[in-house]
């Protein structure tokens, strides 16, 4: 969602705040703005639209100040425009905010305030806060910043990830999180802040990241706060975030897909014992053999990948799985069984969403492990133990390499409980095998890209899509469909391959192509015959498969290899993948960017 860069030190602070924002702008793209202080007075400078407006706008003599906060936005309280783009300030123009979340009790706040005397610039909830923060300051001059804050928050309700800035003392930040993520970066003589280690890598590796409730004072020389855990430092490169001679990240992250596979592997293959080794987890045997149904929660991409999982479990360890939408958890007073793992599927590890989910469980004694991409996310330390995916940071809006590596974990997770529970060796050897060869099997896939595109250019122009699947392609087809709406506008819609007849094949005609996820598998004569009943409506038929179907039957195929059945659905997703990258191309979609969206969704 948003994204939060601040910056005190010996620098000039706007360049670096800039910089800072630019690689932050996946979490939020509608409008961007930064504040400096500089002889104690503040210069904000706001644009709508991308960073790089906000570059122009700051022009090529910016504030000498070396302390500032910078925003970019996303819009949830008020339209995108300059007036409601962050910081925002108070009347007297002393104290700048910056602030990812939402203030749920904003329109009481605003009430009171202007009840008060105090006129608004802007529609945002946030603007309450630097009011709030002004008067806790001017009641006692004598308070510090820090406690000023403090004070102000004390009647917030909601959350907040926050970076304050006050022109009287140029030499400080202060930090608050109840939500939303904060994390310091340690540089020398100087500090930064940011809600992301993107915005830090370039600058320092050493971060530290604020837990909920947690405020700090940030000067150049360091930090205080009384319960700020030691720095750690980050496994990412500033390289990380660089194109590498791609057109895009998602392009980038697309084809990184074999190299992050490998790693996911990496070290958790047990071919003496045919099984997974996943330590993280810190369950011994006999706490895995006494789980008794394993549930998946995360959402959008993670809830498919989830279902895959659960899918996997099903068949591999004769476990009970399912995947539930974490949005929907807490809501619906859920029964939380001391027998079930629980695992949250997150790459950000900030879903707002799955980070309650977890909260909630925890509170009803549910055991619940992580499967997160981002180490040291709220996620990852809420779970305390789980699966890492080390995909390397995704930039690009819509998730591939980190899908990916959730389904190739969940394998390993249902081979590890199969081997605890009656899975065979033969059978533990030939998935091990087969997930081996995965990363190999991706990237010859990966080859196949032209032809992907020459049937993307064909079919981009269509209104709607239909993806069909039955058993092992069901939750392939939910993930290609949503690929497809997310990155290129054209709407898309999954149905079970059983369900058709039941209702959607009233939809089918010339102009509905149909997406048929085919592996091949006890299954496959259904969904030669779901294709058949696809054509004999006109409806264009173009088939995702590892299976040697009848010559002419699909319009258009785009193959795989065949791997292991099981692991099949992993490899089957990655066509679907170029498909909607090469339609959203064809479109001229912003495919990084897509409208609407922003990478980590930090607010409900
Ligand atoms: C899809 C996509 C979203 C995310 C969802 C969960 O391409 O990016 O549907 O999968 O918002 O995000 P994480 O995995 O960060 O919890």
């Amino acid at each position: 969602m948003c994204g939060i860069v601040g910056y005190v030190g010996t620098r000039p602070a706007s360049k670096i705040l800039v910089e800072g924002l630019a690689r932050l702008e996946y979490r939020g793209y509608d409008s961007a703005g930064l504040a400096v202080a500089h002889r104690k007075a503040l210069k904000t400078t706001k644009a709508v639209g991308r960073v790089d407006d906000l570059r122009a706008a700051v022009g090529d003599e910016p504030s000498p100040g070396k302390v500032g906060i910078a925003h970019t936005r996303w819009a949830t309280h008020g339209e995108p425009s300059e007036r409601n783009a962050h910081p925002h300030i108070d009347a007297a123009g002393r104290i700048a905010v910056v602030h990812n979340g939402i203030v749920e009790n904003a329109e009481d706040l605003r009430a009171k305030l202007v009840a008060d005397g105090v006129t608004f610039a802007s529609d945002t909830d946030t603007e309450v806060l630097p009011h709030l923060i002004a008067k806790a300051a001017a009641d006692d001059e004598s308070r510090s910043l820090e406690d000023a804050v403090h004070e102000a928050l004390r009647g917030v309700e909601g959350t907040y990830g926050l970076v304050v800035l006050d022109a009287k003392r140029p030499d400080e930040l202060v930090v608050a999180r109840n939500g939303s993520p904060i994390v310091l970066g340690l540089g020398d003589g100087e500090m930064f802040v940011a809600s992301d280690v993107a915005a830090l890598v370039r600058h320092t590796r050493q971060v530290v990241f604020l837990a909920d409730g947690e405020l700090a004072t940030v000067t150049a020389a360091g930090y205080e706060g009384s319960r700020l855990g030691p720095p750690t430092t980050v496994d990412v490169d500033d390289d990380d975030y660089d194109l590498d001679g791609h057109v895009d990240f998602l392009s980038k992250e697309i084809h990184e897909q074999p190299a992050a596979l490998r790693r996911v592997l990496a070290g958790r293959l047990d071919t003496r014992f045919a099984t997974a080794r996943l330590d993280g987890l810190r369950l011994d045997p006999r706490e895995l053999r006494g789980i008794r149904r394993v549930t998946f929660l995360g959402c959008g991409s993670a809830l498919y990948a989830g279902q895959m999982g659960a899918a996997l479990v099903e068949e591999l360890a004769r476990v009970p799985a399912d995947a539930e939408q974490a949005s929907e958890f807490r809501y619906r007073n859920p029964m939380v069984d001391p027998d079930t793992l629980y695992v949250a599927v997150s790459q950000s590890g900030e879903t707002i969403d799955t980070l309650a989910a977890v909260e909630e469980l925890q509170r009803k004694g549910g055991r619940v492990v992580g499967c997160v991409n981002v180490i040291g996310s709220a996620i990852a330390r809420q779970c305390g133990a789980g699966m890492f995916l080390h995909a390397g940071p995704e930039v690009s809006v819509a998730s591939t390499k980190a899908f990916s590596s959730m389904t190739t974990s969940f394998a390993l997770l249902a081979l590890l409980l199969g081997r605890v529970r009656d899975l065979s060796a033969a059978h533990g050897t030939r998935l091990v095998d087969g997930l081996r060869r995965l990363p190999d099997a991706v990237e010859h896939t990966l080859a196949g890209e032209p032809e992907v595109a020459a049937v993307a250019r064909k079919y981009a122009h269509a209104k709607s899509m239909f993806y069909l699947g039955r058993v092992r392609g069901s939750a392939v087809a939910r993930e290609g469909a949503q690929k497809l709406k997310e990155i290129s506008y054209v709407h898309a819609e999954a149905y079970p391959a059983s369900e058709l007849k039941h209702g959607p094949l009233a939809l089918v005609d010339a102009a509905m192509p149909c997406v048929v996820v085919v592996p091949d598998d006890e299954v496959v004569a259904k969904n030669v015959s779901t294709i058949e009943q696809v054509k004999a409506r006109g409806g264009p038929v173009i088939a995702v498969t590892n299976a040697d179907l009848p010559d002419g039957l699909a319009d258009a195929v785009l193959r795989v290899p065949r791997l292991e059945p099981e692991l099949d659905p992993i490899l089957l997703g990655i066509p679907l993948q170029l498909l909607a990258y090469h339609c959203a191309a064809e479109l001229g979609r912003d495919i990084d960017k897509p409208r609407n969206l922003a990478k980590s969704v930090t607010v409900e």
